[in-house]
């Protein structure tokens, strides 16, 4: 592809936040944050638009991406209504009334305004809208849906700063517009409504538990488990979210590789025990909170970090084994298998 010049917006000056309205509209593409990560936007409903995401990012064409509107009311024209399946456009309009803006994507029959490259063929649409004032202020000057997905180079962790977009697509896009670092910091829950039951095709920023409170029945899945659907989520497929690092694992246990050659990835708790016993690591050691929500939002940015820093190996301390950490320890998963 040709080099682009990849402009530095920010969401604080309406300057730079028309600036990114006017590229967009042009059918550029221009990184904006959300609440979960930075997503790389692009008109949604322009084919040629869309094809240049997948091309900046060398995203696999079999995989679909998220159509973000300003609102729930603007997402209804992209799915069905009550003559094609109307279970699944109550449930879906149900799910948006109740938890958007927020970190959920739903994925309910598309109607003829999507097209093809959007879903990857696929008869379904994800639509999302994200809980982050400049993302909305712009897809609502836009005036039409925004495909974005993580703004990252296919397979690399999604960034959750401008500067961590930069480090995959610099030169590739027309702009990033700074917005801070994402507040959630791992990626939007995507659940699918067509079925007999929902299904959560992806763990997310939104819990089960706040799912299951508008759809009883919602069922999840294992972490790093692809869905028990079948032809389900096309992106789970592909590994994801690596750190160019050569070797990535998960370990039960850190301590025996404290004074080790390799980085370490390890919780609070685990850094203060190791450091009581054994004294300061001289190497390299990230340490993210003990809790859910503060390790979420500082992961990405510990991968990239680590990665900046070209260790041989890097270790990630393995998380809780229970329902509050399944997107995070899926995310685990997906970036230490090959
Ligand atoms: O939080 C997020 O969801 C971020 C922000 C930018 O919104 N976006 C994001 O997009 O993570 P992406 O493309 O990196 O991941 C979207 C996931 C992929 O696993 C993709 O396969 C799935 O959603 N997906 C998209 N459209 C789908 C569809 N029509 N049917 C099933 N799965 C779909
Ligand atoms: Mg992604």
């Amino acid at each position: 592809m040709t080099p682009r010049k990849t402009q530095r917006l920010h969401g604080s000056s309406s300057h730079d936040v028309e600036e990114a309205v006017r590229i967009l509209r042009d059918g550029g593409l221009v990184a904006l944050p959300t609440e979960t990560v930075y997503g790389l936007a692009a008109r949604g409903l322009d084919e040629r638009a869309v094809r240049s995401i997948f091309e900046a990012k060398g995203r696999p064409q079999d995989n679909p991406v998220i159509l973000h509107v300003a609102s729930a009311h603007d997402a209804l024209p992209l799915w069905t209504g009550a003559t094609d399946d109307a279970r699944a456009f109550e449930r879906a309009s149900r799910l948006a009334e109740a938890l958007w803006p927020g970190p959920l994507t739903i994925v309910s029959h598309r109607s003829a305004l999507v097209p093809d490259v959007v879903t990857a063929g696929l008869p379904k649409v994800a639509v999302r809208v994200p809980a982050h004032e400049v993302f909305v202020r712009i897809v609502g000057a836009l005036g039409e849906p925004l495909a974005a997905p993580s703004a990252n180079a296919s397979g690399r962790p999604s960034p959750t700063s401008a500067a961590d977009v930069l480090e995959s697509l610099d030169g590739r896009i027309d702009a990033v517009v700074d917005g801070g670092p994402c507040r959630f910091g791992i990626e939007s829950t995507v659940v699918d409504v067509t079925g007999a039951v929902p299904v959560i095709l992806r763990p997310g920023a939104t819990r089960l538990e706040e799912i299951r409170a508008f759809l009883p029945d919602v069922t999840g899945r294992a972490p790093g488990q692809a869905a028990h659907t079948g032809d389900a989520s096309p992106g789970l497929r592909h590994r994801h979210y690596a750190p160019a690092i050569a070797a990535v694992e998960l370990v039960d246990d850190a301590s025996p590789h404290w004074t080790g050659p390799g980085a370490l990835l390890l919780r609070e708790t685990t850094a203060r025990r190791l450091e009581g016993a054994h004294g300061p690591r001289a190497a390299l050691v990230e340490v993210l909170p003990d809790d859910v929500a503060g390790y979420a939002r500082g992961l990405y940015a510990a991968l990239y970090r680590l990665e900046r820093a070209h260790p041989p190996r890097l270790l990630v301390e393995d998380v809780p084994h229970e329902g509050a950490w399944a997107a995070v320890r899926d995310r685990l998963l997906r970036a230490t298998s090959s």
